[in-house]
């Protein structure tokens, strides 16, 4: 993959006669971003790869797409300096190299999330505990102790945030976030962009991924269905945290329960996302980005895993396999955690961070 000074030199290329054509205004943010520059340094071109969903309408349309001569690529393009980004962003810089391996990342990492529950569970109440059922209010404690298990994900939580948060920081300078950029309308414009994913969209047409002759809408239902059933579980997290400390009502909760309703709907809801996507990435051509599919495939593996062993857990919480399956679901959670920084999710932040900053560039013009 060519550096990143390459490829800001070959976005200033494609970019000039984008601006000079300007056929493609109307599909997405990236055009008229463009059309407010006249030159494209560095945080330019990070914060146009950022707003382009890769929907590849432009890409279907243009009349300067290889084989003619000018050889316009937008989306193939920005592609490439999305990635090339996550890896200058990334944060220790030394952890970046982990972006060239993420389907052994993932792996690892999950592996070691849960060997470190077994431990966990050991260390808690011996190994004994994981040949028997637990039921009754506090089963999931007859495994691992809640102090352990609090203490365990809030240390990890807070260093992914510090972690994301620095390479956040680092972007957002680049393309010229400052405090101006903060303002409410701005903020609700990006809510409403992501909500939506409004750029994925082709300007109305349809996403050409997977399929170039045939546009549709499947990609950016099957990722809001992901998005949404990692938002629902964090939900029914913070609805048995409620319960817990606030009502004093202890784990396992019934089956009509909010937390058991809402963590139901997010790993359904992830299980298909996760999957759709899958299937959407097989029907794609082998030539297509082979790099960001890798990247994309291991983390979509990793949200399989994470809603298809929540729900294994819910539905055989009664039985023997209680413990191994709560093993199997906390180590995928940590893999996706661990890997948040170093792996596709990073993508998230590194987009609404660039959709702000449109917005607020947007609300700026005269
Ligand atoms: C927060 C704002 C987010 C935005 C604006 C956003 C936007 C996008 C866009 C435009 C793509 C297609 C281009 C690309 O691969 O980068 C994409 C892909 C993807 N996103 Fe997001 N995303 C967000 C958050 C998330 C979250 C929270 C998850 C998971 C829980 C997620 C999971 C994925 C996955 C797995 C792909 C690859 C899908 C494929 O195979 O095409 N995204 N995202
Ligand atoms: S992608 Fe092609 S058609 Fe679209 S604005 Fe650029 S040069 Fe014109
Ligand atoms: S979002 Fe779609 S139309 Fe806009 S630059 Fe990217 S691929 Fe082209």
């Amino acid at each position: 993959m060519a550096g990143l000074l390459e490829l800001i030199a070959e976005a200033e290329r494609q970019l000039t006669i984008c601006n000079a054509c300007r056929y493609c205004e109307g599909y997405c943010a990236v055009f008229p971003a463009a059309e407010r520059r006249s030159a494209f340094a560095l945080g330019d071109v990070v914060q146009l790869a950022n707003l382009c969903h890769d929907c590849r309408a432009c890409h279907q349309a243009c009349m300067f797409a290889p084989p003619h001569e000018f050889g316009v690529d937008i989306p193939g393009l920005m592609r490439q300096v999305r990635l090339a980004g996550y890896r200058r962003y990334a944060w220790p810089g030394a952890l970046a190299a982990l972006f060239g391996r993420p389907r052994l990342t993932a792996a690892l990492v999950g592996l070691a999330g849960m060997l470190l529950a077994l431990l966990a569970v050991v260390w808690s109440h011996g190994p004994g505990a994981l040949a028997r059922s637990h039921t009754g209010p506090g089963a999931f404690y007859q495994l691992i102790g809640y102090e352990l298990l609090l203490a365990g994900f809030l240390a990890l939580t807070a260093l992914v945030v510090l972690v994301l948060g620095v390479g956040g920081r680092r972007l957002w300078r680049d393309v010229g976030g400052d405090r101006a950029s903060l303002d409410p309308g701005a903020w609700a414009a990006t809510l409403a962009d992501v909500l939506l994913l409004r750029y994925l969209g082709g300007g109305g047409g349809g996403c050409y991924h997977p399929d170039p002759l045939h546009p549709s809408r499947a990609r950016r239902v099957l990722h809001q269905l992901l998005f949404g059933g990692f938002a629902l579980a964090f939900a029914a997290t913070l609805a048995a945290a409620v319960e817990q400390d606030l009502l004093g009502w202890l784990p396992p909760y019934p089956l009509l329960s909010v937390p058991v309703l809402l963590g139901t709907a997010g790993g359904a809801a992830m299980v298909i996302g996760a999957g759709g996507l899958l299937w959407l990435g097989r029907r794609a051509s082998t030539t297509d980005a082979p790099r960001s599919r890798t990247l994309d495939g291991a983390f979509l593996w990793l949200s399989e895993a994470v809603g298809v062993s929540g729900l294994a857990l819910l539905a055989l919480r009664t039985t023997p396999l209680i413990g191994p399956l709560l093993i199997l679901h906390l180590g995928t959670v940590v893999g996706v955690f661990v890997t948040a920084p170093y792996g596709k999710l990073v993508h998230g932040l590194h987009r609404t961070l660039a959709l702000l900053q449109d917005r607020a560039e947007a609300r700026r013009e005269p």
